[in-house]
């Protein structure tokens, strides 16, 4: 029996030198690949260590010269993954999923809302906006994070403050804690509720834990936007990335092809399942 070598094939994935690595919170961290790969914002890739196993993650950056991924220290992969180094290597392939249409929203006011960890593949959405800023309205920022201890990609707020209006909010707060951060105690959608008026040229993007989707996209709803307004992420366990194993399926819809950004609409009635 002869066999067959698959060359090229798209599981494969190819090492990729880590030339940046940052704890970033208590449970994340952020690190850098020297890889040039073409990529639009809300695509995501799968990581792995030889042994371990492997796990998607959303490209938190847009650059043609690296990529960037954040992640949160859940389970045997991205625990292993924590312990990478600068100058390791580890496996990745991709990119995978929809990308935001951002062409579709050029002339727009733009507001970006992440709870927690989901503030990371909106930074990719920020990155885009800042090389892109002048085809954008009003660029809106609502974060929420647990504590001032929780907050993802501190060294940049100062430098979006600039250039995009930016609202933080924070679970818990200890009496007398100091924090580097001014951000309001409440949860996120309390900032979006105090700030958001209307939805005039709007396009809004959310990504966090369901239940801050869910919330977020009520009030919203609430205050007038249309669903086709709002653009989502759902996050499904993935093993393909390709829609091949069936295993990502929302009610017809692969979360890895058709998603895992969806509008509004696309998702509203089978988003629980
Ligand atoms: C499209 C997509 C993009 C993603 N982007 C990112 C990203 O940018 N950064 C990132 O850190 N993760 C991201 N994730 C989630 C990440 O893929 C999972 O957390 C990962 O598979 C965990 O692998 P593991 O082997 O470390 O943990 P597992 O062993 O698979 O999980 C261990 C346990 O952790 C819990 N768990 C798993 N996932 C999560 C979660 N997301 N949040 C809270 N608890 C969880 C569960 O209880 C699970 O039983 C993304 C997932 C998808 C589908
Ligand atoms: S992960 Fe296999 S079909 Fe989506």
């Amino acid at each position: 029996m002869s066999t067959r070598i698959i060359k090229n094939s798209p599981y494969k994935p190819r090492a990729k030198k880590v030339i940046y690595y940052k704890r970033e919170s208590p449970d994340s961290f952020t690190i850098r690949l020297d890889w040039q790969l073409k990529h639009e914002p809300g695509q995501f890739i799968f990581c792995s260590l030889p042994g371990i196993g492997e796990a998607p993650i959303s490209i938190c950056s847009y650059s043609d010269k690296y990529i960037e991924l954040n992640i949160r220290e859940v389970g045997n992969v991205t625990k292993a993954l924590s312990g990478i180094k600068k100058g390791d290597k580890l496996l990745a392939r991709g990119p995978y999923g929809k990308a935001y249409p951002m062409e579709l929203f050029r002339g727009n006011n733009v507001i970006i809302i992440g709870g927690g960890c989901g503030v990371a593949p909106l930074k990719g959405v920020i990155e885009y906006l800042e090389k892109k800023r002048k085809d954008f309205k009003d660029v809106s920022l609502f974060f929420g994070f647990r504590t001032p201890d929780d907050v993802l990609f501190g060294k940049k707020i100062p430098d979006w403050k600039k250039k995009f209006d930016i609202n933080i909010s924070f679970d818990k707060v200890q009496k007398n804690m100091k924090t580097c951060y001014s951000g309001k105690q409440g949860f996120v959608t309390q900032l979006v509720d105090d700030n958001v008026k209307d939805n005039s040229n709007k396009i809004v993007f959310i990504c966090g834990p369901p239940i801050m989707i869910d919330k977020t996209a009520e009030l919203l709803l609430n205050k007038g936007f249309h669903e086709d307004q709002i653009y989502l992420s759902a996050e499904r366990l993935m093993y393909c990335g390709m829609g091949k194993c069936g295993r990502c399926m929302i009610h017809g819809k692969y979360t890895c092809l058709d998603g895992a950004v969806f509008r509004y609409d696309e998702l509203k009635d089978y988003k629980d399942d």
